[in-house]
Formats: C-alpha cells, sequence, structure tokens
C-alpha cells in the first residue's frame, strides 16, 4: 500500500547502473529446478517478480539461499511438490514456466492460469500446443492447467505466432526429450538466448537460439551450474527514454546496446542526442523533440514494453506521432491516465494517434500494469508540479530501486507509506 510523490519539471542529470534482466531471470530460475545439481545464479534483479519466484521454488521443495546482492544459489535435488499455489502464481505471469520446468523434471505439472500485467487477453494456446506435441497430456480446468508424462519426445513444432512464453516453455520442455525438437518462428529475443546458453552451460543441446528456428537435441540429464544473467534492456530503455523526455543528460552504464538498436534508432529519428559505447549509452539532451510513428514488435522490432515508456516524448514533440501496437492489443491502459496529464491522444483500433506540443501538468494516476507504470513515471517527472501514482506495486514487480536510481539523477521521488487501502488508491 504505498504511493510515489514525484516533483516534475526537472532535467535527470548522472549515471544510472543496469540491473539484470528481469525477463530472463524469470526464465532461469524455474529452469534451475531441472538441474541435477546446484546452480548459482548471479546479476538478479531485486524485484517483487524474483522474490515471489523464489517463493514458488521454496514452495515446490527447493532449497534457495541468498549469496549477496542479486546472487542466489538453488538446491533442486529434493523437489517433491508439483503444484504451484494459486496464491504465489497470481503474483507473475511467468510462474507458467513451470509448466515446463516441472513437466521436464517431474514428469507433471499443475501450474493455475498466470497472473501479471493487464494486457488484454494473452493466451496460452501455443504453449499447449508445443508441449501436447512433446507428448504431454493437457487439461485445462478451472483455471488450472494440469501437465502429465510419461516420456517427452521430440517434435516438429511452427508456431503460428511469434511468442516469447511459447518458446521458453517449449524449450524447457525439450531439453530432457527423447530425440530432436525443431521450434519454427520461434521469438528472437535476447533472453532467449540467454536461457539457450543457460541451459547449455547445465550440458544441454539448443542450438540457433536468436534465430526464429532453435533445434533441441535432448539429453538424459542437465547438471548444476553459474550463471550470469545478461543486463535489462527495457530497463534501460526506461532511462534513456526519461533521459531523453525530460532533456537530460545520462550516462547508462552496463547495458549491451545492441539489444536496444530499434530504440536507439527510434530516438535518433526523435532527435535525441545520443552517443554509444561498448557497454554503455550516453544521452545528451533532445531539446526538440520531433514526432515519429513507432509499430511494435517482436525482437528485433521497437519492444512493446517500451511502447507507454517514449508517449511522454512523443507527447512533447510538436506534431503528430502515431504510436501502432501490434503486439498486446491490450496495452493503452495508460492513456487514459496521460490524459489526465495534459496530453492529447485519440485511440483508434491498435493505433494512438498523438498531437504532440502541450505541456504536461500534475495530476494524481494510477499505474495500471509494469510499463505504464514506468511511463507515467517519466511523464510525471516532465510535468509542472508534484504527481501522486498508485499502483506502484505494478512498478515494483519490474524495476529494481527505480526511485533511488531516479533520485541519484535528480528527481524528487518520495514513496509514501498508506496507512489502509483506500488512502493507496485515493487519489
Ligand atoms: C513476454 C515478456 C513481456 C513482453 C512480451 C512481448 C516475459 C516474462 N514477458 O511476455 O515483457 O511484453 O514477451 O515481447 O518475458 N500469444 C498467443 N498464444 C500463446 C502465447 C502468446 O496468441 O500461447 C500472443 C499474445 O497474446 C501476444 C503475442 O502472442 O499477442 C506475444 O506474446 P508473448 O511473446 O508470449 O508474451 P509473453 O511471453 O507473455
Amino acid at each position: 500500500m504505498e504511493k510515489f510523490s514525484i516533483k516534475g519539471g526537472v532535467n535527470l542529470k548522472g549515471e544510472v547502473v543496469i540491473s539484470g534482466s528481469k525477463n530472463s531471470s524469470v526464465a532461469l530460475l524455474p529452469a534451475a529446478l531441472m538441474a541435477g545439481s546446484r546452480v548459482t545464479i548471479e546479476n538478479l534483479p531485486d524485484i517483487s517478480d524474483i522474490q515471489t519466484l523464489a517463493e514458488l521454488l521454496m514452495y515446490l521443495g527447493a532449497r534457495v539461499e541468498k549469496n549477496g546482492p542479486g546472487s542466489l544459489t538453488i538446491y533442486p535435488h529434493n523437489l517433491f511438490q508439483w503444484q504451484a499455489p494459486y496464491y504465489l502464481v497470481k503474483k507473475l505471469r511467468a510462474s507458467y514456466y513451470l509448466l515446463g520446468s516441472l513437466l521436464s523434471r517431474l514428469g507433471k505439472a499443475v501450474v493455475p492460469l498466470p497472473g501479471g500485467c493487464i494486457l488484454g487477453p494473452r493466451p496460452i494456446d501455443q504453449h499447449i500446443k508445443g508441449l501436447t506435441a512433446l507428448g504431454a497430456r493437457v487439461k485445462v480446468k478451472d483455471g488450472m492447467v494440469t501437465l502429465k508424462a510419461e516420456e517427452l519426445k521430440g517434435a516438429e513444432i511452427y508456431l503460428d505466432v511469434v511468442t516469447v512464453g511459447a518458446t521458453i516453455n517449449i524449450m524447457l520442455a525439450a531439453v530432457k526429450a527423447k530425440g530432436k525438437t525443431i521450434i519454427e518462428n520461434a521469438a528472437k529475443e535476447p533472453e532467449i538466448v540467454d536461457l539457450a546458453n543457460f541451459l547449455n552451460s547445465m550440458g544441454a543441446e539448443v542450438v540457433g537460439a536468436g534465430t526464429d528456428v532453435i533445434k533441441i537435441y535432448g539429453v538424459k540429464e542437465l547438471t548444476g551450474t553459474s550463471h550470469m544473467v545478461i543486463p535489462d534492456r527495457i530497463e534501460a530503455g526506461t532511462y534513456i527514454l526519461a533521459a531523453a523526455g525530460t532533456n537530460g543528460e545520462v550516462l547508462v552504464r552496463e547495458v549491451i546496446p545492441k539489444h536496444l538498436d530499434a530504440v536507439i534508432a527510434k530516438l535518433r529519428e526523435v532527435n535525441a542526442n545520443l552517443e554509444v559505447g561498448e557497454d554503455w549509452i550516453r544521452v545528451k539532451g533532445c531539446p526538440h523533440p520531433q514526432p515519429t510513428n513507432i509499430k511494435t514488435y517482436p525482437y528485433p522490432g521497437f519492444p512493446t514494453d517500451l511502447q507507454a515508456p517514449i508517449m511522454p516524448l512523443l507527447i512533447k514533440a510538436r506534431g503528430t506521432s502515431i504510436v501502432t501496437e501490434n503486439v498486446f492489443e491490450g496495452r493503452f491502459k495508460h492513456v487514459d491516465e496521460i490524459k489526465r496529464m495534459g496530453a492529447n491522444i485519440m485511440l483508434e483500433g491498435r493505433s494512438a494517434i498523438i498531437e504532440g506540443g502541450n505541456s504536461l501538468t500534475s495530476a494524481p494516476v494510477k499505474a495500471m500494469d509494469l510499463r505504464a507504470g514506468a511511463a507515467l513515471m517519466i511523464a510525471a517527472l516532465i510535468a509542472d508540479g508534484e504527481s501522486i501514482i498508485s499502483g506502484i506495486d505494478h512498478i515494483d514487480r519490474g524495476y529494481e530501486n527505480i526511485e533511488e536510481k531516479l533520485n541519484q539523477m535528480g528527481a524528487g521521488i518520495k514513496r509514501i507509506t498508506c496507512s489502509n487501502e483506500q488512502e493507496a488508491v485515493s487519489r
């Protein structure tokens, strides 16, 4: 029950170090359950999604030890439970990766349909199709997914849509399946490559991750390993957009700039001044942003996760910008809230038409999902006056110490603890 109070009108200045990738980490932790001995994962972000997953792993029988900041060791030997509890699963969507990992490890899994951000309909038909092709018997009833398989066998699976989640779940279930699995039309996100590297370091044979054909040659066993999570490209993109939006000067450190090619190209089109190094990106102001059109696509396209966070910058740009959301049809929950801050945005189907050039003013607003929350924080940093953002538990799911990182760059953000629920949601 917390809120942020954000003083606007700042130009962010300074530097920020990027944490490990949330979307990688939430796949790596369930994958660790498949190892025959202990697994250490470093550079995990300190966010509530990871705390929830660690709790889930312990509930299932794994021992999880914290070694220091960002480092966990998982002892998966005594896994005894294959039913994940709803009170934990509902907190994060990625809990569905337990389907693939428990099926592979124990030959069975019962996982409630997952929670997470509300981005419109989020079917899991491609997960089910892939797991069924590998030999699992699947039942979806009363909000629970039940999987069973005496033996998993490699298969050729063509995904009807490019999906990160289904690609990962199929990879998890296939690494110990008998024979060869081919995933065609696979997602190519860097987090999938990170997972493949992790699985291969445990003895798996995954080839082609990062392309749209992934081949998996089943192995009998997986061993323990140590792994370092890749930097969070979405967190990095969020700070880059916050810096450009506030016409600030910020050095974003410990990133893989290649993972942000589409974002860097768009920002240059918008007139932001950027310098790119080997593992850093420096934003050197964006005093006169220009309007542009953006279409979100699976990687390497412009990421849907940065569609909301780029809007405040486009609202500042004089002229019309059109943002088209091609990945999640319901992902415009932030628009009504940003409009309350003075933005002029019209929704037409999958597109948001932004008439830019007017200034943002402070307002009490509510974060409806993780990236919408980040977008509202950027809008509040730009706006005149003090804004109050509620619903920040969504933001804490995916951003490590966001207010500290922004305050170190000159933002004035306070976390307010509310004494009751009514106070927390009231504007
Ligand atoms: C992951 C990311 C999320 C990101 C998204 C797209 C994690 C934990 N989350 O989510 O941050 O926004 O990728 O880059 O990594 N679909 C189906 N059937 C399925 C599965 C998906 O139709 O069985 C559709 C979805 O509704 C959506 C599209 O495929 O329209 C892409 O979804 P997907 O890539 O699976 O997203 P997530 O893995 O949930």
